[in-house]
């Protein structure tokens, strides 16, 4: 049954001149038939600059949104029309508009886990593996950081600049505590702790490496430990054990699953392809603003 949609699938891709691009927290089998894995940045970069005339965004909302931005002459689809990420829907404009009130003279990096609107109403975006490098990059000394609190809180511990804060997070990342850490210490005392910034600042201060789901595939594949313990979506166990077939890979709590990124289905790639739904498309004057915040990330952090 999987082979037939996985042909299907293929025949699909080449009548409709479509590339699959899937996160690094897909389920294994999208994961599989995706031409592309990766993170928010790679995955960013891929579809501003692919040739095919339909990216189907097997991921979050957030994440086709900035592929439909970046590539506003092409079709994006998001198979799973549910599929939206609640750290993203954290942050309304007024909220941002507030703060730039607030904070006249600071420039306003936006993770690019937020909406459209959002981006469009920001200076520069910017994703868990160059947070640090934007901020520093900039010439202001004052930034407003939004939505993510922990990744906020990760770049202020990496920077002397001023870092105000919003309150969004993360509902998975957030399950890992401290005590998580240490019981794992305990049994692994020789592994090595992975964990991804969108974690509480105590969880990331008590980790042996910080990055995201590309930087910790990059880790896990450059050090010489055995053991390794993943705090981050458990998603990216699948990718982690395919690249090291000799290394042992533990999740940090079995809390980090999200759920969001588990919606999408071989299905529903089908049926996206077939019917090309969901389309992902922002409004002009939207996408216009949005755009220049994830050029100006893609220019400083290349
Ligand atoms: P990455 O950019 O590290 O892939 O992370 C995206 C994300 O949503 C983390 O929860
Ligand atoms: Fe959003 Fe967290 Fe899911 Fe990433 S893991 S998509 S930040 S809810």
């Amino acid at each position: 049954m999987k082979e037939k949609l996985v042909a299907k699938i293929n025949n699909l891709k080449k009548k409709k001149d479509a590339v699959i691009l899937a996160h690094n927290y897909q389920e294994d089998e999208i994961q599989d038939l995706a031409d592309y894995t990766g993170d928010s940045l790679g995955l960013s970069r891929k579809a501003a600059n692919l040739e095919a005339e339909t990216i189907v965004f097997c991921g979050v909302k957030f994440m086709a949104e900035s592929a439909a931005i970046l590539s506003p002459d092409k079709t994006v689809l998001l198979p799973q029309r549910n599929a939206g990420c609640p750290m993203a829907e954290m942050m309304s404009i007024d909220d941002l508009r507030e703060l730039k009130t607030e904070y006249p003279e600071a420039t306003v990096v936006c993770y690019v886990n937020s909406s459209a609107a959002v981006k469009a109403e920001s200076d520069v975006c910017c994703t868990s593996s160059n947070a640090v490098d934007i901020v520093e990059s900039l010439d202001s000394e004052k930034i407003i950081f939004v939505p993510d609190k922990n990744l906020g809180n990760y770049v202020a511990q990496k920077t002397d600049k001023e870092i105000i804060c919003d309150l969004g997070y993360c509902p998975t990342h957030c399950r890992v505590k401290e005590a998580d850490i240490k019981q794992v210490r305990d049994i692994h005392p020789e592994a090595k702790v992975v964990v991804h910034p969108e974690c509480d600042p105590e969880v990331v201060k008590a980790a042996d490496f910080v990055g995201s789901t590309a930087q910790i595939i990059d880790y896990a594949q450059k050090t010489d430990t055995e053991k390794i313990v993943v705090g981050t979506e458990m998603g990216i166990l699948h990718k982690l054990q395919q690249d090291n077939p000799n290394k042992t890979f533990y999740i940090l709590s079995q809390g980090l699953i999200c759920q969001n990124m588990k919606l999408t289905t071989v299905s529903d790639i089908v049926e996206a392809l077939e019917n090309m739904n969901y389309q992902i498309t922002v409004p002009k004057e939207i996408r216009s603003k949005a755009q220049e915040a994830l050029n100006r990330m893609l220019k400083l952090s290349n």
